[in-house]
């Protein structure tokens, strides 16, 4: 595993310390988020934790939770989430976040506002001083018209490219729609940017969660840092 890996998986199993037993707990999508997946599934092995339930952030997620013998359950059953452990692509100083580079950012927003506390596990790379220095804006889309999505984003100083797999078919999210990858560089006014970006029919949903995150672990070379948002 290399020295990123080891960061995210430290990161990913310090916050399972918040999990307690009897808790609803959104699982998040990711490289990061799996090891808060995987420790949780252990836990409950174990017995050191009982009666906890998941919410998977994703059909991925879902599959492994399974797979590790996590019981689940759904925003309809259950809709409020105690706690959910999700990864970011950047955190900025606000511990504000660009989320969706696995493609799952609306079911992660979707979770995170039903949450109670959204602790977010990232390795040190992903602190920015500015949301989009190092990271594209994901945009959820619909397939229906979307050029004319890369078009209107392309206005808001955007540089798009619609998301594909290896084989050059396009990625496709859960709900069946596009990704738009939208490097801005970075974002001064990311509140104002978010709002011009939903104003469009199309655009379901975009990567910049602001004021979402409660708590973010950071795991570096120094240590684990354990942040929390200002009120
Ligand atoms: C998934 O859609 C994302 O929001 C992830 O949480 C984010 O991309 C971080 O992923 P890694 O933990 O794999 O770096």
């Amino acid at each position: 595993m290399d020295t990123v890996q080891q960061l995210k998986q430290q990161a990913g199993e310090y916050a399972v310390q918040f999990v307690t037993s009897g808790m609803v707990v959104g699982l998040g999508h990711g490289s990061t988020a799996i090891f808060a997946v995987r420790a949780i599934a252990a836990q409950l092995a174990t017995g050191e934790l009982k009666d906890v339930v998941g919410i998977p952030c994703s059909r991925q997620v879902e599959a492994d939770a399974r797979a590790l013998g996590i019981p689940l359950t759904t925003l309809d059953e259950a809709p409020v989430i105690d706690l959910t452990i999700d990864g970011a692509d950047e955190v900025d100083p606000a511990l504000n976040l660009i989320k969706g580079g696995g493609g799952a950012l609306l079911r992660e927003k979707i979770v995170a506002q039903a949450s109670r506390r959204e602790i977010i596990a990232v390795d040190e790379g992903k602190l920015v001083p500015a949301l989009g220095t190092a990271w594209a804006v994901p945009v959820e889309v619909v397939p229906f018209g979307w050029r004319t999505q890369v078009d209107y984003l392309t206005t808001l100083g955007a540089n798009v490219t619609v998301r594909r797999l290896s084989d050059g078919e396009f990625f496709r999210t859960d709900q069946g729609n596009l990704i738009l990858d939208c490097s801005f560089g970075p974002i001064a006014q990311p509140e104002e940017l978010a709002t011009q970006i939903r104003a469009r029919a199309g655009i379901v949903e975009h990567g910049l969660c602001l004021e979402i995150a409660d708590d973010v672990i950071v795991a570096g070379a120094a240590g684990i840092r354990h942040l929390q948002r200002k009120a």
